[in-house]
């Protein structure tokens, strides 16, 4: 019967994203396929818009960290920024290895004035918190739907928010520390400016 694999009467994809081919009006194989389930695919395609908002969000606290004289605090949310735009694509090229579309979706304007550095770094914090949240509720989709290559590349985004949020809050400790004391943040800003850049294909 496997001989007549390409002598398929009708294929089509079930609304489980499982390719079903009908060998002969007697007989039908159920192949599971590589084709990504719609409904994860649209749930990426919002984790895409999701990254880069973030990356747009940083790229205004870099800006308004550079208008407040904070000029290595504007380099670590640069490198925050294309960090971001590297999970972006690393979710993109997923959807392209699994023959799925990409839909690019609208990101919205990001808030352009901050209180404080600390005000910015509470942003940082709990925006990330919410990026971990999204990428649990993705997580249970993928595990709901059977898609272990999701499951699997999921894995490295929840590393990566545990250490996303540690990095962060160790951050806002060292600035509730220093309070508003002027010489203090001078140092901690010199601190930032020595943030390498992000390794381009992330593992
Ligand atoms: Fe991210
Ligand atoms: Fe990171």
């Amino acid at each position: 019967m496997w001989g007549d694999y390409f002598c398929s009467r009708a294929v089509g994809t079930s609304a489980t994203g499982v390719l079903v081919v009908h060998h002969s009006s007697r007989c039908t194989f159920t192949i599971f396929h590589t084709i990504m389930n719609p409904i994860l695919a649209e749930a990426i395609n919002e984790q895409i818009r999701a990254e880069f908002h973030s990356a747009y969000i940083y790229l205004a606290m870099a800006a308004w960290a550079n208008e407040n004289n904070l000029p290595g605090t504007a380099h670590w949310l640069r490198m925050q920024w294309q960090e971001e735009t590297l999970h972006a694509t690393k979710f993109l090229d997923f959807l392209h290895s699994r023959n799925a579309s990409v839909h690019l979706l609208a990101i919205d304007e990001p808030p352009r004035s901050y209180a404080s550095l600390i005000d910015v770094f509470e942003h940082v914090l709990h925006h990330e918190q919410s990026i971990t949240e999204r990428i649990n509720v993705l997580y249970d989709k993928a595990v709901e739907h059977r898609d272990r290559p999701l499951q699997i590349l999921l894995q490295w985004f929840i590393n990566e928010q545990v250490e996303e949020e540690s990095q962060v809050q160790g951050i806002l400790d060292q600035l509730k520390l220093v309070g508003s004391d002027g010489p203090s943040i001078f140092l901690l800003d010199r601190q930032f400016a020595s943030r390498p850049a992000p390794a381009t294909n992330p593992e």
